[in-house]
C-alpha cells in the first residue's frame, strides 16, 4: 500500500472524505506524520475539499448560512421520477439478429456522443476513408498487443471495417465504442491512430437544492447469510428510526443489489446460510425495510444473489417480493436511472467490475472508482461483451450511459469507495456481510458497515460507519 493509500484508508476509517488534492497536500506536510493534526482539525467534516485548505475562511462563512434550524425530512414531500427501468423489455430469443441490434443501437448512442467531440469534426465513415489524415469511429474487435507493445484492433462501423495500430493507447477494450485520429493508408489498409477518443462525461454544474435532505446509499445487504453483520445493521436502523441530526433528513435509501444472499449462488452456500428458503430471506429483509420510517422511500434493485435472472439488465425482483414491503419501496431493475429532487442517479449492481479489474491495467478492488471513471468516459457500464457478465441481447443497449448522471451507484465489490469526477459522485456503495470463507480463501478484505450519505443542498458526500 502507498502511503496515499495509508492515508485515504486512515481517514476513511474516521469517517472523513477528501479531495485527491488533499491527499497530495497531507504528503507535502508530512505524509503519516502529519495526518493525526489533520484529523483533529477536521474530523468535524465528514466531506474536505482542497478549497476548504487553502481558503479557510469558507469554514466561516458556511457556519454563518447554516445557523437556522433545518425542518426535517420527515415534512417534505418525495420528487422521485423514474427514467429508465429495463424491466419491461426482457424478452429474447438470442439469434444473431438481436445481438446485432444491441450492438448497433450501443454503436449509434455512443458515435453520437463521440462525434460532438472537436477532434472528430472532419470523422467520416470507415467505407468513406481516404489516405492521409484520417478520423472515424467505430466499435472496437480482435485487439492484441505486440511485442513492443503496440496495440492492433480492428474497428467497425454501420458502413465497414479497418485495421487499426496504435502506441498511444494504454489500453482498448473489445467491444468500447471509441474514435480514432490518425492517418490512413489505402495500400495497406491500415489506420495508424495518434489519438483514440472516448466519448467522455461531464455532469452538469450547479444542482444544489433548496431543501436540506439527503439520500442513503448502500449495498449487498446478504441477508440469510451467516456473515451479514445483523448487530450493525440493527444500529443503522436504529439511527434511521431515531433521526436525529443527519439521520433526521434521510428522505431515500438507494440500496444497489443482493439485498438477500440467495440460493445456489455459489457450491455449498448453503452451508454458509441461516435462512435456507430464499423467500424466507426476504421476508426478513422485509421485516427490517418495514420498520424504516414511512417518509424515506427506498429504491432497490437486484443483484446476482438476488431471486431475477443473472443476466443483464436484470429486471426488477417480483411482484410476490413487492407485497412483503410497505408502499415507501420501489423495485427497479439493473441498472436503473432515476430522478431525485432534479439530481440524476444511475444505479447498477455493478458484476462488471468482475472484468474489468482484469482487463484495465492496474486496477484492483480497492480502485472501483477509478474503473467508474473509465465506465464514464466510455459510457458503459459493461463494456465487454459477455466474459464473465452475461448480457440479454435487448434491442436497446440498457447499460450504455445515454445521459451523464449527477451520482453513479455500483455496489458488488463490498469495498466503500467514492470519488467525483468531472462534476460525478461515484460511490460503491458498501455491504453488510464481513469476510465469507471464499473472500478469505481468495485473501479479498470486504469493508462493510458503511453508509454514504448525500447531502442535496450543499451537494456534499459523507460516510457514516456502523
Ligand atoms: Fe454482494
Amino acid at each position: 500500500m502507498s502511503e496515499k493509500d495509508l492515508i485515504l484508508s486512515a481517514l476513511l476509517e474516521k469517517g472523513i472524505l477528501v479531495e485527491p488534492e488533499v491527499v497530495g497536500y497531507i504528503v507535502e506536510k508530512g505524509g503519516m506524520n502529519y495526518l493525526p493534526k489533520f484529523i483533529n482539525k477536521f474530523s468535524n467534516r465528514p466531506h474536505v475539499k482542497y478549497r476548504d485548505i487553502i481558503e479557510p475562511t469558507n469554514l466561516s462563512v458556511r457556519k454563518n448560512t447554516t445557523s437556522h434550524i433545518p425542518k426535517p425530512a420527515s415534512e417534505y414531500g418525495w420528487d422521485f421520477k423514474i427514467d429508465m427501468d429495463a424491466s419491461v423489455e426482457m424478452r429474447g430469443t438470442g439469434d444473431a439478429i438481436e445481438f446485432k441490434r444491441l450492438f448497433e443501437d450501443r454503436f449509434r448512442k455512443l458515435s453520437k456522443i463521440i462525434s460532438s467531440r472537436v477532434q472528430m469534426q472532419n470523422a467520416v465513415s470507415i467505407a468513406r476513408l481516404t489516405e492521409g489524415k484520417a478520423a472515424t469511429i467505430g466499435i472496437v474487435s480482435d485487439v492484441s498487443t505486440t511485442r513492443k507493445g503496440s496495440i492492433i484492433f480492428k474497428l467497425e462501423d454501420l458502413s465497414g471495417e479497418i485495421k487499426c495500430l496504435t502506441r498511444n493507447a494504454e489500453f482498448i477494450l473489445n467491444d468500447e465504442v471509441i474514435g480514432v485520429v490518425g492517418k490512413y493508408s489505402e495500400s495497406r489498409k491500415m489506420l495508424y491512430v495518434d489519438e483514440i477518443v472516448r466519448p467522455g462525461c461531464m455532469a452538469r454544474g450547479n444542482r444544489k437544492i433548496e431543501e436540506d435532505i439527503s439520500v442513503a446509499i448502500i449495498s449487498d445487504i446478504h441477508v440469510g447469510s451467516k456473515t451479514f453483520i445483523k448487530e450493525r445493521w440493527e444500529k443503522f436502523l436504529e439511527w434511521l428510526k431515531k433521526g436525529e441530526g443527519e439521520a433526521g433528513k434521510i428522505k431515500y435509501l438507494l440500496i444497489a443489489g443482493d439485498v438477500v444472499d440467495g440460493i445456489g449462488v455459489y457450491p455449498h452456500q448453503e452451508e454458509e446460510l441461516t435462512i435456507l428458503d430464499i423467500f424466507e430471506q426476504y421476508e426478513a429483509l422485509a421485516e427490517y425495510l418495514n420498520e424504516v420510517p414511512d417518509y424515506i422511500k427506498m429504491v432497490i434493485i437486484p443483484g446476482n444473489h438476488d431471486l431475477v435472472r443473472n443476466a443483464e439488465p436484470q429486471p426488477a425482483l417480483p411482484r410476490e417480493i413487492e407485497k412483503m414491503f410497505n408502499g415507501n419501496v420501489e423495485l427497479l431493475s439493473n441498472p436503473t436511472t432515476f430522478t431525485i429532487h432534479g439530481y440524476r442517479f444511475m444505479m447498477y449492481h455493478g458484476a462488471s467490475l468482475n472484468n474489468l479489474v482484469e482487463l484495465i491495467p492496474g486496477m484492483d478492488y480497492t480502485k472501483t472508482t477509478e474503473i467508474m471513471q473509465y465506465m464514464l468516459d466510455m459510457r458503459h457500464l459493461s463494456p465487454v461483451y459477455g466474459e464473465k457478465v452475461p448480457i440479454v441481447p435487448t434491442p436497446r443497449d440498457y447499460l450504455v450511459i445515454d445521459t451523464v448522471p449527477d451520482v453513479l451507484i455500483t455496489g458488488h465489490v463490498h469495498i466503500f469507495s467514492y470519488a467525483m469526477y468531472h462534476g460525478v459522485h461515484m460511490v460503491n456503495a458498501s455491504a453488510w456481510q464481513e469476510q465469507t470463507k471464499y473472500q478469505k480463501m481468495m485473501n479479498f478484505n470486504p469493508d462493510p458497515g458503511k453508509v454514504a450519505i448525500l447531502n442535496l443542498k450543499e451537494d456534499r458526500m459523507s460516510v457514516k460507519a456502523f
